[in-house]
């Protein structure tokens, strides 16, 4: 227990509280539900929409408003305890949302040239994904040197929960110089999970297929993960050892 402790505040001083990813906003413009929306976000791009500065907000309504975008999904949603929460994990701190919508009891974010709004998640909207680009560095560093690398990008370990980030991951590494790369994936508290925000880990996802063969209690050192190129699975690795990795 002490060791997972320790651990998770190893990494949350590793990933720091303001992160800025480069990200690309992508419009889909067919009408799904918001779960649907996320789970189609997730295969084709990175994740929902997630919006976390003012500056952010400011660039997307300007190209909102040049491309006419009607009211449309993005990442924003009321949590199980009632937390607001971007798909992907992250707490809403900055927020366009006015109080009366924070007293809604429907669920989920849209956006629209007036600002954020809460609606019913069961409507079908047009919806927005974004997708950042995967970085593959050719230098060989433990797990948390890693970590602290990308972090220093703006970005984080590559975390690989659906089958369709697996493959384009596996695109951009053909130039990798080993044939395991580091990703975002950590053993706690008896549990395989990726790493995501400050402090917030979520439960093992694997996508289809993979992550299988994960052990269930891996020798002590053997508690980061990586993604095989010869294998195109996940396997448990040594922290320590020194190994190129992705970032995303
Ligand atoms: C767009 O983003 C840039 C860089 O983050 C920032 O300097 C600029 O003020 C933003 N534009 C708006 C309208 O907020
Ligand atoms: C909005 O449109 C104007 C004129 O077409 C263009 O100059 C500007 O770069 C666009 N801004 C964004 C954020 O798309
Ligand atoms: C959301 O919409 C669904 C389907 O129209 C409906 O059954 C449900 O009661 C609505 N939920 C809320 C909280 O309004
Ligand atoms: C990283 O390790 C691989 C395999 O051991 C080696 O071929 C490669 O040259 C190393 N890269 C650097 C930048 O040292």
């Amino acid at each position: 227990m002490w060791t997972s402790l320790f651990l998770l505040l190893v990494l949350s001083d590793l990933l720091g509280e303001a992160l800025y990813t480069e990200k690309e906003h992508v419009y889909v413009n067919v009408r799904k539900t918001w779960l649907d929306a996320q789970k189609y976000c997730r295969e084709h791009h990175t994740d929902l929409l997630s919006i976390n500065s003012k500056y952010e907000d400011g660039n997307l309504s300007l190209s909102w408003t040049n491309k006419s975008l009607p009211e449309s999904w993005i990442g924003l949603h009321l949590d199980d305890s009632d937390s607001l929460r971007w798909s992907g994990g992250k707490i809403m701190s900055y927020t366009q949302l006015t109080n009366d919508e924070k007293m809604k009891a429907v669920k989920c974010g849209t956006k629209s040239t007036q600002g954020w709004h809460l609606k019913n998640c069961s409507i079908k909207a047009t919806f927005n994904c974004f997708q950042t680009k995967v970085v593959l560095v050719k230098e060989n560093k433990t797990w948390e040197k890693a970590m602290e690398h990308c972090h220093q990008l703006g970005k984080t370990l590559v975390n690989l929960q659906t089958e369709g980030s697996v493959v384009k991951t596996l695109q951009s590494s053909r130039e990798a110089q080993t044939n395991h790369l580091w990703i975002n994936l950590r053993y706690l508290s008896n549990n395989w999970l990726w790493v995501m925000q400050r402090g917030h880990l979520e439960r093992k996802i694997f996508a289809a297929g993979r992550g299988k063969t994960m052990p269930q209690c891996p020798a002590w050192n053997d508690h980061c993960g990586v993604l095989s190129l010869e294998e195109h699975d996940f396997k448990s690795w040594d922290c320590a050892k020194k190994l190129n990795f992705l970032c995303n």
